[in-house]
């Protein structure tokens, strides 16, 4: 079985990256089940439904997401019970939508686990105005992944969607779940990594794939009100990139009938 997964999703040339590629792509390669990283999909910050359904239109099978998936309205991208979508299972179980969910490819039984981490982004969450709505605990990842492994035990693949913010907490989680799960596949910092591999005990990882999106941007904002931030100024709003090149970033993983990975490696597109 070969699974596509596609990093974060920025925005309208992001959406246009996936609409014009992904059809030809699951063809071409032989895609059996797309998965894609939904936190930015809506002008850079959350997700409204209509976006997640034309994206759903064009093969995008399953949605993981993070810490922006609650900008817009935090139960909206859970409202379609047509639309299969997860964000981190150690927010705190009152927080809209569920943090992992299993269907079914074919014959296999497949798990999507969505997991965030802690440093620099969970401790933050907690003060951050836009998400001060979540109360309690956001719970340590690796407890939280311990405790759901029980759970996901008879799936035949489990995929691991780790947003986090720091390539050394990912590949700690990579090697904490190298032999548990079928791959560990990392986003949230919009910048792909070169380390597709497989793992010493068979799991397929990745720090992080990337984002999909706006080529010449920093993680899909206009560089100069970034470069004006990192100087000092005070520059309100976030202004993304909607012209120009884009670019699809995902990884292709393959696996045999009892879930055991065969091959991990990146696809990158430029979409004019
Ligand atoms: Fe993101
Ligand atoms: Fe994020």
């Amino acid at each position: 079985m070969r699974i596509l997964f596609i990093g974060d999703i920025v925005g309208k040339l992001g959406r246009n990256a996936v609409s014009q590629s992904l059809p030809g792509l699951k063809t071409k390669e032989g895609i059996d089940f797309a998965v894609a990283n939904a936190e930015n999909v809506t002008h850079g910050r959350g997700a409204k439904i209509k976006h997640l359904r034309q994206l759903k239109s064009v093969g995008v099978d399953f949605f993981t997401s993070g810490d922006h998936i609650f900008h817009i309205d935090p139960e909206e991208p859970f409202s379609d019970p047509e639309i299969d979508i997860i964000r981190p299972a150690n927010y705190p179980d009152k927080i809209p939508g569920v943090g992992y969910k299993i269907v079914e490819v074919g014959e296999m039984k497949v798990a999507i686990l969505n997991l965030l981490g802690l440093t620099y982004l969970g401790d933050k969450i907690k003060e951050d105005g836009r998400n001060a709505w979540i109360e309690g605990e956001i719970e340590n990842p690796f407890v939280t992944a311990e405790k759901l492994l029980e759970q996901l035990k008879d799936s035949d693949v489990v995929l691991v969607d780790f947003h986090s913010e720091v390539t050394s907490e990912k590949r700690a989680m990579g090697f904490f779940l190298d032999g548990k799960v079928t791959a560990v596949l990392g986003t949230h910092t919009h910048v792909p990594t070169a380390d597709p591999t497989i793992l010493p005990k068979g799991t397929g990882y990745i720090s992080d794939i990337g984002m999909t999106g706006a080529r010449d941007s920093v993680l899909g904002v206009e560089p100069q009100i970034i470069i004006d931030r990192l100087k000092g100024a005070s520059v309100d709003s976030f202004e993304w990139v909607e012209k120009g090149v884009a670019v699809l970033r995902s990884v292709i993983v393959d696996f045999d009938s009892k879930g055991l990975v065969k091959g991990i490696r990146r696809l990158d597109l430029e979409v004019s």
